[in-house]
């Protein structure tokens, strides 16, 4: 039910955050973006029937860690638990990784019950104007306390 994206899969991906994140139109841009700069971890880009979220590369200093984002569900579809699925999904995936870490901007109720704790509890500052609850980092096994500093999207993020 849940897999890594396909080219076969683009179209409709774009046309998915289109719809969840209108008026805005930057969120499909940036997924193309991602995807044209080599930015995106495929394995970590993953479809459901009804929704899509994608991992990239960034960096916390000198240490690999992913940017989470965009995610999106199908607005006909969202409250149903679609958003949980590819975010534990997904989750499990980046465990099995390198990465020291997952860090987002989001709603501060939603993230924490996948395990996001506020950024800067662990001394991961964003390069945003946000609001602290909203700035948060899940830490992976490859995590050590050393990883600290400023957290950096890849270039497609604005
Ligand atoms: C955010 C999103 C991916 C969640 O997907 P979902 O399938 O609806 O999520 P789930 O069903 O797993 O969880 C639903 C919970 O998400 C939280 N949530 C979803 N959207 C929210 C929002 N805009 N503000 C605050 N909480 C939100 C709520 O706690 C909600 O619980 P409820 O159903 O009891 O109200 C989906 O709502 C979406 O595509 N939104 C538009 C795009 C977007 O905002 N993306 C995230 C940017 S951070």
């Amino acid at each position: 039910m849940i897999r890594p994206e396909t080219p076969a899969d683009y179209e409709w991906i774009r046309a998915l955050h289109t719809e969840a994140f209108a008026p805005s139109t930057l969120e499909a841009q940036i997924v193309d973006d991602l995807r044209a700069a080599g930015d995106h971890v495929p394995d970590l880009c993953l479809v459901h029937e009804h929704g899509h979220v994608m991992l990239s590369r960034g960096r916390v200093d000198d240490h690999p860690a992913l940017g989470l984002g965009p995610i999106a569900v199908t607005p006909t579809h969202q409250h149903q638990g679609i958003g949980g699925e590819l975010l534990r999904a997904v989750i499990e995936r980046a465990q099995a990784t390198d990465y020291t870490l997952i860090a987002l901007l989001g709603h501060p109720t939603y993230y924490p019950r996948f395990g996001f704790r506020p950024g800067h509890e662990l001394g991961i500052e964003t390069t945003y104007t946000a609001p602290p609850e909203a700035w948060m980092v899940l830490p992976l096994p490859a995590y050590s306390s050393d990883v600290r500093g400023t957290f950096h999207y890849a270039s497609a993020f604005p």
